[in-house]
């Protein structure tokens, strides 16, 4: 069906319902208004379904949440005139075998476009969930964090720009004439994110690797000399081990999945770098690779709240016994991937989320197990005694980043 509300249900369906990556799910969507229906959605969650809950009496069972938040969003936020709201989304419930549901669904667009917007007041208590877009208890673990300085962490969410870096077949000439505003930074650049720049991206010339990211890989670059052994243990889709790859480091880059490990080769590949890519689970002790390397990098899993101006999806399905799960596993693979690096050897421990639980009381529960492991200055100039949390500010996003060294 060529309907743009029907194939925005479609992604919105499987975000919701199957926890599936919204990223995934828009690389085949060309449409502009599908994805402007997707992402407004998504970045109005909380408010559309505050809104539906407070004018829907009798509930909206949750296959048809979606279409009605997409309705809303149209009216309320694209202007998008009634009668072609209601077209497309009656046509939408024919194909669903819903149409019996069309004057529920117009009722309801009605009093939307007669100026009905329901929202919550301070005192409820979905107020913050609408203010930031998140379940409540992840608006707790911010407070938790950062006291005095969560509504402003909370705000800074829009990314108008994205960070590229120019990979060994591309140029910064070529970059420049893709976008003649391109701001320089210790390790890329921030960039309008037009046609050119993903044409050449999809080259090889150029790629996408936030600027957290693109520091935390120079970091590792920064402290090992050329040809050193480095296992990039959690490292699909490939960002950081190219990276490193790139500027001389023998890379053996491992992930559990075995289509992501696909990912790596290909992205390798594209970029020009030669690494060896594995399947190898990092919870996993692996005999052969004992006190073998160099570098240690374990990028983690972890909950994305560093990335949620891009990753629109990360704050659904989400509870807080995911997020205890999460620092179990980080710190199940921190101490089996442990035992790879060399005497003398660092360890490089990173996720790209702001939660302690994730963060520093991952490293430092494995720092008070492991006597034979102490934080390492990171050369960057930020200010650090072996750990940085880097705050999303607009441009930058939530990132940690941890240098441990053996002893000799
Ligand atoms: C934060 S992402 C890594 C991003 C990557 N370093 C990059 O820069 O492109 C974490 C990765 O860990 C992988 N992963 C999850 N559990 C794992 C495990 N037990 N062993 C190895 N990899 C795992 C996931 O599949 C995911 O690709």
């Amino acid at each position: 069906m060529n309907s743009p509300f029907f194939d925005a249900y479609e992604v919105l369906q499987k975000v919701y319902r199957d926890g599936t990556y919204l990223q995934e799910e828009m690389k085949t969507v060309t449409n502009k208004r599908v994805t402007k229906l997707v992402y407004g959605v998504l970045d109005k969650h909380y408010e559309l379904s505050f809104v539906v809950d407070s004018l829907a009496e009798r509930g909206v069972k949750n296959a048809l949440r979606p279409l009605l938040y997409e309705a809303i969003y149209a009216i309320k936020y694209l202007s998008t005139p009634k009668n072609v709201v209601l077209n497309e989304i009656g046509e939408t419930l024919d194909v669903l075998g819903k149409s019996a549901l069309k004057s529920f669904f117009s009722a309801i667009v009605n009093r939307v476009a007669g100026g009905e917007y329901p929202l919550p007041k301070k005192s409820d208590k979905h107020y913050e969930e609408v203010k930031y877009n998140m379940p409540s208890f992840l608006v707790g673990l911010y407070k938790k964090d950062y006291p005095d300085t969560y509504e402003e962490i909370l705000s800074a969410r829009k990314n108008e720009r994205v960070h590229v870096r120019v990979g060994k077949n591309g140029t910064e000439e070529e970059l420049f004439a893709a976008d003649p505003t391109a701001e320089r930074t210790k390790v890329g650049f921030f960039v309008k994110n037009n046609r050119e720049i993903s044409l050449l991206n999809f080259f090889g010339k150029v790629t996408y690797m936030s600027y957290t990211s693109a520091l935390s890989a120079e970091s590792i670059v920064r402290s090992a000399t050329r040809g050193a052994r480095t296992l990039d243990c959690c490292a699909a889709p490939g960002g950081k081990s190219v990276y490193l790859a790139e500027r001389g480091l023998s890379v053996v880059s491992c992930d559990v999945h075995p289509h992501r490990v696909g990912l790596i080769r290909s992205y390798a590949s594209r970029m020009g770098v030669d690494l060896s890519a594995k399947v190898a689970d990092a919870t996993v002790f692996c005999e052969e690779w004992a006190d073998a390397f160099d570098v240690v990098y374990a990028d983690v899993p972890c909950s994305g709240m560093g990335v949620i101006g891009r990753r629109k999806d990360v704050v659904f399905n989400k509870t807080y016994e995911d997020i205890l799960a999460l620092s179990d596993l980080q710190k199940k693979i921190v101490n089996n991937v442990s035992s790879y690096v060399r005497p003398g050897g660092l360890l490089v421990y990173s996720t790209c989320t702001v939660f302690s639980l994730e963060n520093g009381k991952v490293v430092d529960a494995f720092l008070d197990a492991h006597p034979d492991f102490s934080l390492e200055r990171i050369p960057l100039e930020e200010k650090n005694d072996g750990k940085i949390q880097f705050l999303p500010d607009g441009r930058k996003d939530g990132f940690f980043l941890c240098m441990m060294r053996r002893k000799s």
